[in-house]
């Protein structure tokens, strides 16, 4: 069994204990202080926020993914959905669908797990007060279960509609209960902050801000050593932090790499600089057509200003040295170039510099393009 992770919620072994921020989320959460948690893709903000939680005593979680939520039934669906994880016995889950009956809910059984799903009926939802009622079932449940309620991809909401009138009473209802905590998790930082500093937004300066930064090397580089040693190879320190480095630290995307460096080297193998392109050919496979989407949807000019931005460190777009390298005339056609890398989620600004969003598509655009 491959010793490294990625692309899900880790947990136990699989998760390098980060015990300044785990600290800290768990201090917000007993002093009842709302938070909204921020961070790049794949940093672990879940992760992170699951585990300060779950290792809290007396406490539970009630996680509500509002991932790609599109209708107010998938709303009120996502958060009765979280509920039933809560406590699974069939008691309370019937309980809950009394709470909500005229929101229609019909209860039905995970194939994978057996576990109880709930949804409502769509036009009920879409009903005056079905928000509030599930918010109000949300208070009572949180409150009789001493929760935390954590909600993921909240910017989501953002997708609905009405999303500012939903905010708005989403607010109106959490102001009420000053003792859970609430967490809300995004890691689209523009809508994010649309929703948490945007004065406009019924959310605005609602909660404590916190962000989730990458591990640190020293202990992420352990945690690298510990996890090869158990799936039977040996690495350095040092490798692991080449590793982290190459990554540009994000959490995901290192254990990918670990992954395919584990996948791709024998048993009791040492790790070394020279199994790098192996393990990147070995990711490429798998993302090679998604990689050749995204070229195909740009320009030319758009393509060589990102291969520019691939074969750069760290890039600034407008010097006269990088306008040479990309053979364009113009910073304005550059400039708008690159605003469309952005839109297409490719690259982002980090540190006045431009950083690509996945750093296996960088090294793929820098081998193959
Ligand atoms: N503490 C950790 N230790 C080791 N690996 C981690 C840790 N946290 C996250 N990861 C790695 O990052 C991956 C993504 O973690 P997680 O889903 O928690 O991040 P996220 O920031 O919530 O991502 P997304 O932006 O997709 O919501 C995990 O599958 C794992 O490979
Ligand atoms: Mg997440």
């Amino acid at each position: 069994m491959n010793p490294f992770k990625y692309g899900c919620v880790v947990d136990g072994d699989n998760f390098c204990a980060r015990a300044e921020a785990e600290r800290q989320l768990r201090r917000f959460a007993e002093s009842g202080q709302n938070v909204v948690v921020q961070g790049a893709r794949r940093m672990g903000k879940s992760s992170l926020v699951r585990k300060a939680i779950s290792d809290m005593r007396g406490e539970s979680m009630l996680y509500i993914d509002l991932y790609y939520i599109g209708t107010m039934a998938d709303l009120c669906g996502r958060v009765m959905a979280g509920i039933a994880r809560m406590n699974d016995k069939m008691s309370f889950v019937r309980k809950v669908m009394n709470l909500v009956s005229h929101l229609r809910p019909t209860l039905s059984f995970s194939t994978t797990d057996g576990s109880p799903i709930l949804s409502v009926d769509a036009r009920a939802a879409d009903a005056p007060g079905s928000l509030q009622t599930v918010m109000e079932m949300l208070a009572k449940v949180a409150a009789d279960g001493k929760a935390c309620i954590v909600f993921d991809e909240f910017q989501d909401i953002l997708r609905l509609p009405d999303a500012n009138r939903i905010l708005a009473e989403m607010r109106g209802s959490i102001q009420l209960q000053p003792d859970v905590p609430y967490f809300f998790l995004g890691s689209m930082r523009h809508d994010m902050m649309s929703i948490f500093s945007s004065p406009k937004s019924p959310f605005f300066k609602s909660a404590a801000a916190f962000e989730v930064d990458a591990i640190r090397q020293t202990d992420f580089a352990a945690f690298i050593v510990r996890r090869f040693s158990y799936g039977h190879r040996k690495i350095s320190r040092g490798m692991a932090s080449r590793i982290i480095e190459f990554a540009d630290s994000v959490s995901g995307d290192v254990q990918e790499l670990c992954a395919a460096l584990w996948e791709t080297t024998e048993t009791d193998a040492t790790i070394t600089e020279s199994d790098i392109p192996d393990a990147l050919e070995h990711i490429f496979a798998r993302e090679r057509k998604g990689f050749e989407k995204s070229i195909m949807r740009l320009t030319p000019t758009q393509v060589a200003v990102l291969k520019g931005l691939a074969a750069a460190d760290t890039a600034k777009i407008y010097s006269s040295q990088f306008l040479e390298s990309v053979r364009i005339a113009s910073t304005g056609t550059v400039k708008k170039a690159v605003k469309r890398l952005e839109a297409d989620e490719l690259v982002y600004e980090w540190q006045r510099s431009w950083r690509f969003v996945d750093p296996f598509f960088r090294e793929w655009v820098r081998r193959k393009i």
